[in-house]
This record gives C-alpha cells, structure tokens and sequence, in this order.
C-alpha cells in the first residue's frame, strides 16, 4: 500500500505521524490515512507532489465537468480577477452573478423564474430548507413545519441538513442535537434491494406513494412544507435512480396536500446525468418547486451553489416580502459566478452532454464486459451496475456462496479497491453502508468522470479499476 494511504487514524493531526512515509500536516483531514498532495492539474490528470500522474474517474466529488484547466474558465477567472473579485451582495450585485441566473433560468423551459446562490450544496440544501419555509410563511400557512425526505439519502453535513437525511451511522455522533420533530424519512426508492419478488415496478412504486401519502396524513397533511429526494442518489447508495414513474406519484401526492416537491440535485444536476437537470431524464421530467444545484455549477473552479426557484414560489414571494431571507457573506461571489458562467458556456459550445451521454454509455458496455462476463473474478460479487450520463455506480455484494471464500479482515472491500486503484493511477471514491437501512452493509465503487472525457481514457477507467478489483480479490482469498 502506498505510504500516502497509511492510516493515520490514531496521530494527532498536527504531529508527524509514526505511520511508515506518513508526512506532517497541520490539517485535519476528513480521512483516517493522510492525503496525497496535488500540485497540478490539467483535463482529466492531477500530478502528485511524488510526480505520479493520476486520471481522474471520480471528478474529485462528481465535481469536475469540463476537467481541470480548461482555458476558457481560466481566461474568465484571470479578467474577473482583474475586473471585481468581491462585492457584497447586501449591497452590490455583479455582473457575472446576473448573467448566471439569467442563464440559468432562461435555460431551463420555464421550470424555473428566479435562482438564489450560494457557496456549495450543503448552503444551497439549507437555502432551500429556509425558502420553503419562508415561502408558507409569506404565503399564510404557517402551520406547514414539517418535512419528509427519504432514508439512506445525503443532503449536506450542516446540522440542518443531516437532520434532513438519513443515513443511521453517519448521523450516529450527531443524532442526540438533530432535529427529529420537523425532519420525518420515508423508504428509499431502492428497487434492487426492496422491491418485493411479488411486486412489479408498477407495486413497488405505489407502494412507496401510498407510504408517503401515510406519512403525510400521520404528521397532519397540511402541516407538510415539503417532500425532499435526491433526483439520483450519490453518496449514500452510489448512484442510485429510482424506478420509473417514482417521482411523478411523489409529486402527486405532494400537489394533493399542497405541499412543495423539492429535489436535490447537487451532486446529479447540472449535466451529470446527460441532461442539464437529472429529472429531465432519470425523474419522469417532472420539475420541482425548488432545487438545489451546486458541484457541476462551478465545475470545481470555484465554491458554489445555487437554489432554482420556480414560478409557484416566485409568485409566492413577490406577493409578499419579494426578496430571500437568508444570505451568506459570499454567496454570488463574482469570481465563482464567474467561473460557473463559463462552465456552463464550455458545456454549451462543446457539446459536452453528448459526449457525456455517449461515453457514459461506452463505459457501462465495458464496465459489464469486464466486471459481469461469466469467467471474470468480479462476477459473482458484482450485484448491480448502474447509472447514466456521467455518473456511474458498481454495487458489490458478498453475501453469496462464493464470498465464502473471500476474508476482507475487517477491511472494507469500496476502500481496499479505492485504495488500490489510487496507487495504480486512477481516481475514484468508495462508498460503504448504503445496502441496508442500517447502514452497515454495502460496497459501491462511484465514477463520475468529466463529460469531456475521451474513448481512450474511458478504456484506461475501465482497465485500472477493473485490475484493482482483481488483485484486491485474489490478495483476501482464504
Ligand atoms: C445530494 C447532495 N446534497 C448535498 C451535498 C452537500 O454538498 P457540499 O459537499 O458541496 O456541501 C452533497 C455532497 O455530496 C450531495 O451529494
């Protein structure tokens, strides 16, 4: 194992750990090994401090969409750098923050009228949060307190939005200062893993309709703000879509008590899936009342997010106070507005959702190739690939007669392959406990490359991560 990799989890942070060609850092880092450096990056390539040149299938966080040093962001950041790097937005707008939401709302066939920004998802999830609320408050309802969002979901690590999700053993250090009076969850829409063998899709979803519908009249149906789901699951189950026809009957249920349909779309939005929003293709094409976009917004250039607001609510607001109760101190930032615009205008004039569409579907032939032919080591533990556009999840399960032969020592499988693809060249993130509700089964490998991708570095994805499952296989044997 590389040395960078060594686990670190006993050092106290700002002391040279004693862990072989562990470095000192005075971080503390979100990880229990300390990270390797990067010192540059360009398209799809980071370089390391030790010179290693690594090719990135994750887009750091699903974050890097037209990959790294692309000149036109560059170029739009150096100017804006030169033109206004700050103002206030309490007192000062910028231009590159108009022409965003301009951009953003025009592009959007009327599912959206206004957009607010902020600095990442977990601020623009929190955004959201407060302007549902406040548009009941503005509105005359103010009994509507409550809102219903799913298990196993990830909405941000602010205190409000992890009481807004659900995963049990990542909210465990937190559970006793969460919200739980004004945060309910319902099931996840998960059909792999609980759809019944009786059950056709068709079941399954009404199923879950008429749960929520129960969690509704239970709370007291109009005292529900909102219905809040990842469009796409990211980093609890790894890429998870729901079955068809889920999210037109949780809207449905949503439009029956008045209530506001709400998607998270801050890691599946902004093109990931192939489409510029993930419910135009993976969500029945029915838009929310409000969303929550952030990662691909500013392509990893710079720190942002944004809520988009549709007309129900804009009316809403303009009828009443007509402006956001909520700001942070850099929230449309014009270096980051800037930089987002010229993501968003590099995605537009390379055609980069086609080729994000078309190399996505490029790396789901290989993938299945490699990992589910019959001969392949993965095969049996291979439970589920799947995804869309640019985001990619394999789902691994050894709970079969062959993962018998198989001793992990306590590892966990997502880890050991993360582990050994990043010392092998390749990037991509491991995600553990998404298979159960309690969170404490489950080994997803998540890829999420640039949609300015090439075949050619598809094929490299494929090959590294595909050796890095066999060696991590044949190295826990018994
Ligand atoms: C669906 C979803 N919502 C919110 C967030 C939080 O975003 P951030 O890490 O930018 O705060 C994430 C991050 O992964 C996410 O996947």
């Amino acid at each position: 194992m590389s040395p960078a990799l060594v686990s670190n989890t006993t050092a106290t942070p700002n002391v040279v750990s004693k862990a072989p060609g562990a470095r000192p850092t005075s971080i503390l880092h979100r990880t229990p090994w300390i990270p390797p450096v990067a010192v540059a990056a360009e398209g799809s390539y980071v370089v390391l401090e030790s010179g290693q040149k690594l090719l990135d299938a994750i887009g750091g966080a699903a974050v890097t969409c037209v990959g790294h040093a692309h000149p036109a962001v560059n170029k739009a950041l150096k100017e804006q750098i030169d033109r206004v790097s700050y103002v206030y937005n309490m007192q000062l707008s910028n231009q590159p923050a108009e022409e965003l939401a301009t951009l953003l709302t025009e592009s959007s066939n009327g599912a959206f009228e206004l957009c607010g920004f902020a600095s990442g998802g977990s601020e623009a999830m929190e955004g959201v949060i407060k302007l549902a609320r406040q548009y009941f408050h503005e509105t005359g309802q103010l009994q509507r307190t409550n809102f219903i969002a799913r298990q196993l979901s990830f909405h941000g690590n602010t205190v409000a939005t992890l009481s807004l999700a659900y995963h049990p053993t990542r909210r465990a250090p937190y559970a006793a200062i969460l919200d739980s009076d004004h945060f309910h969850h319902v099931s996840p829409a998960y059909a792999k893993r609980f759809q019944r063998p009786e059950e056709s899709e068709a079941d399954y979803v009404e199923r879950l309709r008429a749960e929520l519908e129960a969690k509704f009249i239970e709370l007291g149906p109009d005292t529900v703000i909102g219905f809040v789901a990842e469009t796409v699951v990211g980093a609890t189950t790894g890429v998870l879509p729901a079955p068809k026809g889920y999210f037109k009957a949780m809207k449905w249920v949503c439009d029956k008590y008045g209530a506001l349909f709400i998607l998270d779309e801050v890691m599946s939005g902004m093109g990931r899936m192939g489409t510029m929003h993930a419910w135009e293709s993976f969500g029945d094409g029915v838009a929310p009342d409000l969303q929550a976009v952030a990662k691909g917004l500013g392509g990893g250039y710079a720190s942002i997010g944004a809520v988009l607001i549709s007309k129900r609510i804009a009316t809403g607001l303009r009828g009443a106070s007509g402006l956001w109760k909520h700001g942070h101190t850099y929230q449309g930032n014009p270096l980051a507005c800037a930089a987002s615009l010229a993501v968003q205008k590099v995605i537009a004039s390379e055609n980069l959702l086609e080729n994000c569409r078309i190399q996505g579907a490029y790396l789901e032939k290989l993938l299945k190739a490699r990992l589910q032919d019959p001969n392949a080591p993965a095969a049996p533990f291979t439970f589920d690939i799947r995804g869309g556009g640019g985001f990619w999840g394999v789902e691994f399960d050894f709970d079969c007669p062959e993962g018998a032969t198989l001793d992990f020592k306590g590892e966990q499988f997502a880890m050991l392959v993360q582990a050994h693809a990043l010392e092998n060249g390749l990037i991509i993130m491991g995600m553990t406990g998404g298979a159960n509700l309690q969170g404490t089964k489950g080994d997803t490998i998540l890829l999420a490359p640039a949609y300015n991708i090439t075949a050619p570095e598809v094929e490299k994805i494929v090959e590294i991560f595909g050796n890095s499952i066999d060696t991590v296989l044949a190295a826990h044997r018994v």
